[in-house]
This record gives C-alpha cells, sequence and structure tokens, in this order.
C-alpha cells in the first residue's frame, strides 16, 4: 500500500503588501525576537530595510546576520549556528532568494544537533526533522519555492557535493510571499528563477512520486508560470505577471515539496557546485535535453504537462503534445538568453574530467532515481556531454 503524506507551513501570507503584515504574523505565532539571515547585497542596496522597518515600527527587536553566500556553503551555517547562540532569539527569518532562506533552515537543523554532528550528517537519506527554532521564510525572488518546501540545499565545502537536506527540520512554520519584492529583480535572474521554478513544477508532475495533492500544486503552478515567465522577464514591472511568478513559484515548492524533483535536480546540483552556475541557470541549461531523454517513458505526463501549460490543445494526441513541450523548453532558453555551459565559460577539459564524479553525485542525491526514465551513470555522463555545447535535442 503507498501511503501518501503532505506536508505545508502552518501559515502562508501571500499578496502584494503582505510583508507589512509580518509582525502581526509573528505576534500570532507567539514569536517576538527574530535573527533575520539575509546577504550582503540586501543589506547593501537597502532592500532588507523593508522588513526591517515594520519590525521595528512594531517595537519588535531584530538582529542581522548577513553572512550568507550564493550556494550556501557549511561554513556559513556554521557561523549562522555561532551569531544564533549569541542572541536570545526565538525565530530564524530567512529573507532573499533560495541561498538565504536554505541558510537559515540549515541554522535552525545544526543548532538542534548534537555535540560532534557535522551538517553532512543530515544529508539524504537522513532525514532532518528536528529544528532548534522555528524558521520564517520571506523570498526575494520567483524563485526557489523554498519557503514552503522541506528540503534545504548546502555546499559540502570538503567535497564541493551540494548536499540535499530533507526534512520536517527544513520546513518552515510560516512565510510571507509578496510579489512586489521582485519589481527589482533584474531579467536574467527572473528568467533564471523563473525556469527553476517551471522546473519544479514539471518534475513534481512527472516524478514517481507524483501524486493528487502534489498534483493539484504542480497544474496550479504551470498554469501561472508558463504564460507569465516571459512577460516577467521583458517587463519587470508588471505587477500582474509578477504575482502570477511569485504564487506560482510557491505553488512549485509545494509540488515538488510533496512529490520530488528528478533528473533536471539531481544533475544541475553538480554543475552548480564544480562551476558555480547559479542554481536556475544549470536547470535550463539541462531541461531541454533532460525533458527528451524522459519524454517517451513518461509521455503521458509530459503530454499533460503541455496542455495545462497551453501548448497543445485537450485534443491534442500524447505524441504532438509532448513535442510542443519540447520546443516550448527550447525556445523558452533561447528567448531568456540561457547559454549552454561551453558559452557559460565552463572549461570542456575540467567539465569532462568530472563528469563521472558529477554522474556518481547526481544519482546520490535519490532525484534521478524519480524520473519516469531511470538512467545509469553513463547515460547522465552523456547527458552533460550534449548539453555542454547546447543546440536542439532530439526526441
Ligand atoms: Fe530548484
Amino acid at each position: 500500500m503507498t501511503i501518501t503524506t503532505h506536508v505545508a507551513p502552518r501559515k502562508l501570507l501571500i499578496g502584494g503588501g503582505s510583508l507589512a503584515k509580518l509582525p502581526a504574523l509573528l505576534a500570532e505565532l507567539g514569536l517576538a525576537r527574530p535573527l533575520v539571515v539575509t546577504d550582503p547585497w540586501m543589506v547593501g542596496s537597502g532592500t532588507v530595510d523593508r522588513l526591517l522597518a515594520p519590525l521595528a515600527a512594531a517595537g519588535v527587536p531584530s538582529k542581522v546576520f548577513s553572512d550568507t553566500v550564493p550556494d550556501p556553503t557549511d561554513t556559513v551555517v556554521d557561523a549562522g549556528v555561532v551569531a544564533l547562540r549569541e542572541g536570545q532569539f526565538d525565530c530564524l527569518i530567512g529573507f532573499g532568494g533560495g541561498s538565504p532562506m536554505d541558510t537559515a533552515k540549515a541554522i535552525a537543523i545544526l543548532a538542534a544537533a548534537r555535540p560532534g554532528q557535522r551538517l553532512r550528517d543530515f544529508k539524504v537519506p537522513a532525514s532532518a526533522d528536528r529544528a532548534a527554532l522555528p524558521v520564517i521564510c520571506v523570498p526575494t525572488t520567483a524563485g526557489t519555492g523554498s519557503e514552503a518546501t522541506r528540503f534545504t540545499i548546502v555546499t559540502d565545502t570538503a567535497s564541493d557535493e551540494k548536499m540535499l537536506i530533507a526534512g520536517l527540520g527544513a520546513l518552515p512554520l510560516a512565510a510571507v510571499v509578496d510579489y512586489e519584492l521582485t519589481f527589482s529583480v533584474p531579467p536574467r535572474v527572473t528568467a533564471d528563477t523563473g525556469i527553476d521554478s517551471l522546473a519544479h513544477a514539471l518534475e513534481a508532475y512527472v516524478s514517481a512520486r507524483a501524486n493528487s495533492f502534489s498534483d493539484l500544486y504542480a497544474e496550479a503552478a504551470m498554469r501561472l508560470i508558463a504564460p507569465n515567465l516571459r512577460r516577467a522577464y521583458a517587463a519587470p514591472q508588471d505587477a500582474a505577471a509578477r504575482a502570477a511568478m511569485m504564487e506560482g513559484a510557491t505553488l512549485a515548492g509545494l509540488a515538488f515539496s510533496n512529490s520530488s524533483v528528478a533528473l533536471v535536480h539531481g544533475m544541475s546540483r553538480p554543475i552548480g557546485a564544480h562551476f558555480h552556475v547559479p542554481h536556475g541557470l544549470s536547470n535550463a541549461m539541462l531541461l531541454p535535453a533532460v525533458t527528451a531523454f524522459g519524454l517517451e517513458a513518461g509521455l503521458p505526463r509530459y503530454a499533460a504537462a503541455a496542455r495545462v501549460m497551453g501548448l497543445a490543445e485537450a485534443g491534442t494526441p500524447d505524441a504532438a503534445a509532448g513535442q510542443a513541450l519540447l520546443r516550448e523548453l527550447e525556445a523558452l532558453n533561447r528567448e531568456l538568453g540561457v547559454p549552454s555551459p561551453r558559452d557559460h565559460g565552463i572549461d570542456a577539459g575540467r567539465y569532462d574530467s568530472l563528469l563521472p564524479l558529477m554522474a556518481e553525485q547526481a544519482l546520490a542525491s535519490g532525484s534521478p532515481g524519480n524520473n519516469p526514465r531511470v538512467p545509469q551513470a553513463e547515460e547522465i555522463m552523456a547527458l552533460y556531454r550534449q548539453v555542454y555545447a547546447g543546440g536542439p535535442v532530439g526526441a
């Protein structure tokens, strides 16, 4: 018998201006002394003041830990635990893109660890179910969906591995999802994070772990993201497009948190870890080729996704709908300026020599095992080689 589980934050505030309600949300949850986890850009640009001002106005004392880095590392998480222990905090607020949110989650998990335990002790297949303090997430991109997931991704600096850490300890208690924070996100980041969201919804939908609950989220996410990604990229001030993308990103997070990601994410993490390619961009580099790889095995689901995304009429046969999906993913990459790994400047020799390790790390994450077509290491290496120079994918 298959048992389906469903997890979600206890409370989500979604909509323009919702950030102003953060103090009331904290009060409702009985929380009064947050440590705000963010990055130097959020502080330097003054963006963090949009979160700190309503807290200060409500008389909520807070401190800021702003040392998070893109692709969060275990060493930054260690420093965050030290900062946490230096004050009398009763919660963490992750403010920013996926990296600050994931750092806040990892700090909460590590702070609850036994003496001597390291963050790597919590990576999958372990289950990270305990957190020292509740985490509230406030995303500023649309996005990783981390505000709604039971996952955090942290790089092990000893091995350059992007560790997937999963469990209730990584599930935020609550989140505030305010699309007005995304108006200043530049087009490149809008594209990368938006394709990441689309990949979450699509992978959750085709995953072996898909279920009726995750399908609802995935379909709603694809319906919002598919017609609005190009609009948000081309017109950053388009409030309707930004709102749709933000809601879609959170829905996509709920989708994969209750299903899983699959081969795209499994292969994407090693590219990010070894070559410091932004997460959404490495997903985008892989999405068409990996979809082509699994298309036949997962055809009914990919075809259904194409229909949900408005790429095929209701009566279109699966084969044609699947082709429409592939062409759309290629068109998105072209129109949103997604480079191949080669055009991104990744050295061919180093890329080639790392392929066996990257394939091993992709498989170890467990994500490829949920793909409609489960690859062997050799097939993963072949896919890495195929995407290196870009170009059209067959099917
Ligand atoms: Fe992702």
